[in-house]
């Protein structure tokens, strides 16, 4: 395992739509784990491999109940509103409130390329749809409730 530079402020990559993996292989697992490794040393609850420079479908998210690594993930339900505050690992420094469902079903792969469904409410939710969203090239100050205060 490696620890990844994350991509920080107004790296393009950040901009870009990642890929589907095709083929769950031994270089996505090592992402994935790399991946992981990087977020806990940076004291993050998730991260997206457009942030470590891949442009592939793989976010993972820890809020404290272990890991998770979802690969071609899809949010296939999601229900209920809630706002609240948000930060980014390559967004250093800044906040803002971000408008998310408070329940979601997700499906996606995991590393050993079995397919697999997972539902999650709250933080958890709030997490894996911040991360969905970088793999569109989204970032969460797109989607501020109110500006951001200087
Ligand atoms: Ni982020």
């Amino acid at each position: 395992m490696a620890l990844r530079n994350i991509r920080k402020d107004n790296d393009e990559i950040l901009r870009k739509k990642s890929r589907r993996v095709d083929d769950v292989n031994d270089r996505i697992k090592t992402l994935a784990k790399d991946m992981l490794e990087t977020m806990y040393a940076a004291n993050g609850v998730g991260l997206a491999a457009p942030q470590v420079g891949i442009l592939k479908r793989v976010i993972v998210v820890d809020v404290g109940e272990g890991p998770h690594a979802f690969i071609n993930p899809e949010i296939v339900e999601k229900s209920g509103s809630c706002v609240d505050l948000e930060g980014c690992l390559s967004l250093p420094g800044r906040q803002g409130e971000v408008e998310r469902p408070t329940k979601i079903k997700v499906n996606a792969l995991n590393v050993n390329g079995e397919e697999f469904e997972l539902e999650a409410e709250d933080f958890f939710a709030r997490a894996i749809c911040h991360e969905v969203d970088h793999l569109e090239g989204i970032l969460f100050i797109d989607k501020l409730v109110k500006s951001e205060e200087k």
